[in-house]
C-alpha cells in the first residue's frame, strides 16, 4: 500500500546565506518519487514562527531560535511523495548538526545545534499544523 504524504520544509535562514539552496533542493528534487509542490523564498516574521514553534515557547533555545530564524530569508516548501515526512527527517539528519550523520543535510553541512539548516514536519499531525500556517491554501492531497 502506497502512503502518499506531504511535509513542510524550510530552509533556514543560514542556508540561504551561505549559498546552500541548490545544493538542499537539489537534494529533495533528486528522491525518487519526490515532488517540490509549493516553494518560495520569505523572511518569516516573529509571529509565524511563534505559531510554528510554538512546542518550544519559554525553552532556553526559544528566543535565540527566533532572532535566528528571522534574521535574514528562508526557503519555504511544500514536499509529497512516499512516507516523504520520515524520508525528509532522515535526508536532514539529527538535530545537533555536529552529531548528525554524515550523508544528511545537517551532517554534511551543519555547524551547530541551532544553525542546522532545515526544518521538516516530524509527524503527520506536525505536517498538517505547520502546512496550515506556511501555506494554508493547498489542495487536498489526491486520493
Ligand atoms: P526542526 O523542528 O527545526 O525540524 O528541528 P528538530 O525537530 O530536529 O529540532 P527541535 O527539537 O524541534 O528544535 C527546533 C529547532 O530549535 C533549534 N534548537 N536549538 N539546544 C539548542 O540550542 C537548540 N535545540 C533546538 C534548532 O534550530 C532546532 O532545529
Ligand atoms: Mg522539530
Amino acid at each position: 500500500m502506497t502512503e502518499r504524504q506531504r511535509t513542510l520544509v524550510l530552509l533556514k535562514p543560514d542556508a540561504v546565506s551561505r549559498g546552500l539552496i541548490g545544493e538542499i533542493v537539489g537534494r529533495v528534487e533528486r528522491k525518487a518519487g519526490w515532488r517540490i509542490t509549493a516553494l518560495e523564498l520569505r523572511t518569516l516574521d516573529r509571529e509565524t514562527l511563534r505559531q510554528h514553534y510554538a512546542e518550544h515557547a519559554g525553552r532556553p533555545f526559544y528566543e535565540p531560535l527566533l532572532e535566528f530564524m528571522s534574521s535574514g530569508p528562508s526557503v519555504v516548501m511544500a514536499v509529497e511523495g512516499e512516507r516523504v515526512i520520515e524520508g525528509m527527517r532522515a535526508l536532514a539528519g539529527a538535530t545537533d548538526s555536529i552529531a548528525a550523520a554524515p550523508g544528511s543535510i545537517r551532517g554534511d553541512y551543519g555547524t551547530s545545534v541551532r544553525e542546522n539548516l532545515i526544518h521538516a514536519s516530524d509527524s503527520e499531525k506536525s505536517a498538517a499544523r505547520e502546512l496550515e500556517i506556511f501555506f494554508p491554501n493547498l489542495p487536498s492531497l489526491p486520493g
